[in-house]
């Protein structure tokens, strides 16, 4: 097992970087998933109907092309090893084929393990060919989910004590195993890890091919829980850019758990992450709020700015919070975060983002010109609301 280890690693450090086929994700991967707001009830209907919304809320048009079918389509694997889809999803070529017709992009889900997190039939032993039945149905993402796998990875701890990288090394196998099948298909697949950040697939998912990973446990409607993955993600920026991205999970606008205020901290912070967009609400039922911070023009831009850089903290102090974001042009994005309870000013020193003498601010969600400013620039935020400022010469 010690050579095995030594092997991997000595391959993934020989592959870095190659970050996956040319051309994907090129910007972090934006469109809709079924799993936050749909769970282990979505119907091939629930899909169809979020494809047509994408398209009549212009959400497709604003950049979210990705229809992503989460956990629960599968139903069993017949005598030939081949996975049928479950009832819910009588034909999934079909709806690949519906999917592409709107101009929209189709992504599925399974998992290294023998069964799904869901306890539907994952890829282990048939990833050859899985992928090779997913290119035929048009997939353009793929979300490979660990889950089961876990199992076998206790397994492999307890029968190699001596090994502390038998685990470890057991799982980075059985991802580099399906993003290889995926290559050998010549279909370009977005790759993307879930393995809630076990041993920083930061540092190995680009050798792999993956264009994005997880770096967390699963996000859910809450402010506590979404701020606690959001804010936990300083010190990774260096890890993103152009082909592969850090996934802090997707988002829950829309769901009803937040305040406007918080949701637009979401938006705000995921876009300075330059996270994957995946919005995971039901479509067919959003509000005017929604629409406008999912559809919010410039916090979009943010998010898919061409530069790739992921944005990172630049101080904390107590509940207030400002991260910055590189931008092209020489322009920085800038969230100033109040996570207190009360009304609270948020300053940012111009001058320490690298703007001497004037620069030009722009206030995201207010679509508004705040002047030319030097110095000290404050905003007084709302109790868990954001300013999100571009700043530019
Ligand atoms: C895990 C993932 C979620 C979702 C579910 C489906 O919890 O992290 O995003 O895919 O599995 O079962």
């Amino acid at each position: 097992m010690r050579t095995f280890v030594a092997l991997t690693i000595a391959f993934v450090t020989a592959v870095i970087p190659v970050y996956g086929q040319a051309g994907i994700a090129a910007t972090p991967p934006m469109g809709w998933n079924s799993w936050n707001h749909f769970a282990g009830h979505v119907t091939d209907a629930d899909v169809r109907a979020a494809a047509d919304e994408l398209v009549s809320t212009g959400m497709r048009d604003a950049g979210y092309v990705y229809v992503n079918v989460d956990d629960t389509w599968q139903g069993k694997r017949d005598a030939d090893g081949v996975l049928h889809p479950n009832d819910r999803f009588p034909d999934m070529k079909a709806l690949g084929d519906y999917i592409h017709s709107k101009g929209l992009k189709f992504g599925i889900y399974s998992s290294p393990g023998a069964k799904t997190c869901g306890g539907y039939e994952g890829s282990l032993g048939h990833e050859a060919q899985d992928a090779k039945m997913y290119a035929a149905w048009g997939v353009d993402f793929l979300k490979y989910d660990l889950c089961s796998f876990q199992d076998n990875m206790h397994k492999a701890e307890a029968e190699h004590p001596d090994d502390p990288n038998a685990a470890n090394a057991l799982m980075v196998a059985a991802y580099k195993k399906m993003g290889d099948a995926l290559k050998a298909t010549g279909r370009p697949i977005v790759y993307s890890l879930c393995q809630y950040g076990v041993d920083q697939p930061w540092k190995w998912g680009p050798g792999l091919g993956a264009n994005m990973w997880r770096t967390t446990d699963d996000i859910n409607d809450t402010y506590g829980r979404m701020i606690a993955i959001g804010f936990s993600q300083a010190g990774l920026a260096k890890y993103a850019g152009p082909g592969h991205w850090n996934d802090p999970d997707m988002l829950e606008v829309g769901n009803g758990g937040m305040t406007e205020d918080e949701y637009k901290t979401h938006m705000s912070l995921w876009v300075l992450l330059a996270a994957p967009l995946l919005a995971g609400n039901d479509l067919t039922k959003m509000s005017e709020a929604d629409k406008s911070i999912l559809m919010n023009k410039e916090a979009i831009a943010i998010d898919q700015d061409a530069l790739g850089k992921q944005g990172d903290r630049l101080y904390e102090s107590g509940d207030l919070d400002v991260w910055t974001k590189p931008l092209s042009g020489g322009r920085v994005a800038v969230g100033l975060f109040n996570r207190s309870w009360s009304v609270r000013d948020v300053s940012v020193d111009l001058e320490k983002i690298g703007f001497k003498g004037n620069a030009k601010v722009w206030n995201v969600w207010q679509g508004k010109d705040m002047g030319r400013r030097s110095g000290v620039y404050t905003s007084r935020i709302p109790k868990h609301g954001v300013t999100l400022l571009v700043v530019s010469k």
